[in-house]
């Protein structure tokens, strides 16, 4: 199978995750995009979604799904994402599509986080995807000499020749040669680096269940 129908079997499975009469936050990037499609196809079983970036509100809006402000919402039973690495403690490295800080505030307010990813996102150790950090621009020099002082050799992520913008005006660094052992120390501690504006670990509130996409089928972790 190719990556992408293992990403289009595990869309398919979070299906079964969505709570009829609801209304369920979605995530961004290119498996979150298969779950829009299949979520499409039951729009009439839903009250409605938050989305976690422009692109991801775009393509539930195209779809004819009601799209909520986070405002106007109290709770929601699932957030469905995808992720750039996972371990087996549920622990997620997030924000190579640039929606990292969206994602963290969306996913903080549902009761479970359910992970969708293709059997390449499940790693012993996290860190060899580069860990995003979104900062507030003035804050570039100084975050990335304290990720260097943290052992990560930073980069400012770019676009066409400038820096890469967030859909919050904000910038990204994205932290390489990292060996996450322990990811939740490490979340909080970028977190409380003056100028981040979040961090892409989510550890501290990570994944209640992963539905992963192998050759033999879609497997369910639990954490
Ligand atoms: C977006 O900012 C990211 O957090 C994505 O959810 C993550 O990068 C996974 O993306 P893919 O499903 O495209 O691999």
């Amino acid at each position: 199978m190719t990556q992408d129908e293992l990403k289009q079997a595990v869309a398919l499975a979070a299906l079964d995750y969505v709570v009829d009469g609801a209304i369920i936050g979605v995530g961004t990037g290119s498996t979150a995009n298969f779950f829009i499609d299949e979520l499409g196809k039951i729009k009439h079983r839903i009250k409605g979604a938050v989305a976690s970036s422009e692109a991801t509100a775009a393509r539930l809006k195209s779809h004819g799904i009601s799209v909520f402000d986070l405002n106007d919402v109290d709770n929601m039973p699932v957030y469905i994402d995808g992720a750039d690495e996972i371990d087996h403690s549920g622990a997620m490295i997030k924000g190579g599509g640039g929606a990292l800080t969206r994602e963290k505030i969306v996913a903080s307010v549902a009761d479970k986080f359910i992970c969708i990813a293709d059997g390449s996102k499940l790693v012993d150790v996290m860190g060899q995807f580069a860990l995003p950090v979104e900062i507030i621009p003035m804050a570039e020099a100084s975050v990335a000499r304290s990720l260097r002082a943290l052992g990560a050799k930073p980069a400012l992520r770019m676009k066409e020749g400038k820096a890469y913008v967030t859909d919050n005006g904000c910038h990204i660094i994205d932290a390489a040669g990292l060996q996450i052992r322990d990811p939740k120390a490490l979340e909080a501690q970028i977190n409380q680096l003056p100028g981040v504006v979040s961090v892409g670990l989510f550890a501290l509130q990570g994944a209640a269940v992963c539905l992963l996409g192998t050759e033999q089928g879609v497997k369910t972790l639990k954490f």
